[in-house]
């Protein structure tokens, strides 16, 4: 099953409107014909609207980095999905280790918030991954498969082609260490037989999963090569746009 490459980078909170623009504009005039790759920017709620446009010319999906699982209502400083649609984004990260630790998020709301993206017509990057503790103790597959079945629970079938998970060791993030490409493998073909196991052989097969975690231009081309790793999801690296493109030219 031959599965389209994905490089997504993820601003986190950076980025005014102005750099996001500067930087569309020196990505699509260096980007030369690198065109087999699909290009998704994750920048600030703020910031989506205004790039929109930049970003079409560029061929770049715009995502948000969270959504509110709920459709509208009383809460004060949330987004909803039908909000980002309606800003132009067509893609939302969902689950970041970020939001896990920082915002207190749960399997149970994170699987609440990739139901509420669907039906408010987005696609979903679930973002799943252990912490160093986890992976110590030889219980990163419990805990990957845990946030797999209840990020996943009550999804049909049919929707999960509008889903990518990407596997983000939260050691690994922002810290310089990456996962080792066999680590790396291992982890992403134990993910695709989960989704096997809850769905079906040929969905899995056809699933995009992506690796995340300090990918720099001098890793990723031997973490790109592995056989079921289906492109990067960067964020230090994704802020300047030649680091950026160094990356995509790994592929
Ligand atoms: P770094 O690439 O900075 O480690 O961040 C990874 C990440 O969190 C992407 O979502």
């Amino acid at each position: 099953m031959s599965r389209k490459k994905i490089l997504a980078g993820n601003w986190k909170m950076h980025k005014s409107i102005n750099d996001a623009r500067n930087w569309i504009r020196h990505f699509q005039g260096n980007r030369k014909g690198v065109l087999h790759v699909d290009i998704l920017l994750f920048p600030s709620y703020t910031t989506i609207y205004p790039i929109g446009k930049e970003a079409i010319k560029a061929n770049i999906s715009l995502g948000a980095q969270n959504l509110h699982q709920e459709e509208e209502g009383a809460y004060t400083g949330e987004v909803s999905g039908k909000m980002l649609v309606d800003a132009g984004a067509t893609w939302t990260l969902v689950g970041h280790s970020e939001r896990r630790i920082l915002f207190a998020e749960n399997d149970k709301q994170i699987n609440l918030k990739v139901r509420r993206a669907l039906t408010s017509g987005l696609q979903v990057i679930l973002c799943v991954g252990e912490t160093l503790e986890e992976r110590e103790s030889q219980h990163h597959q419990e805990v990957v498969r845990r946030q797999l079945t209840e990020g996943l629970s009550e999804i049909h079938h049919d929707d999960l082609h509008q889903i990518i998970i990407a596997y983000e060791p939260v050691w690994a993030i922002g810290t310089g260490k990456t996962a080792t490409p066999q680590d790396a493998q291992e982890m992403h073909a134990f993910i695709r037989s989960e989704i096997s196991s809850f769905s079906k052989p040929k969905i899995a097969s056809s699933m995009r999963i992506l690796y995340g975690g300090s990918v720099k231009p001098d890793n990723a081309k031997e973490l790109f090569a592995c056989p079921d790793i289906d492109g990067g999801l960067v964020g230090g690296a994704s802020l300047k746009p030649e680091t950026f493109l160094a990356i995509l030219r790994a592929f």
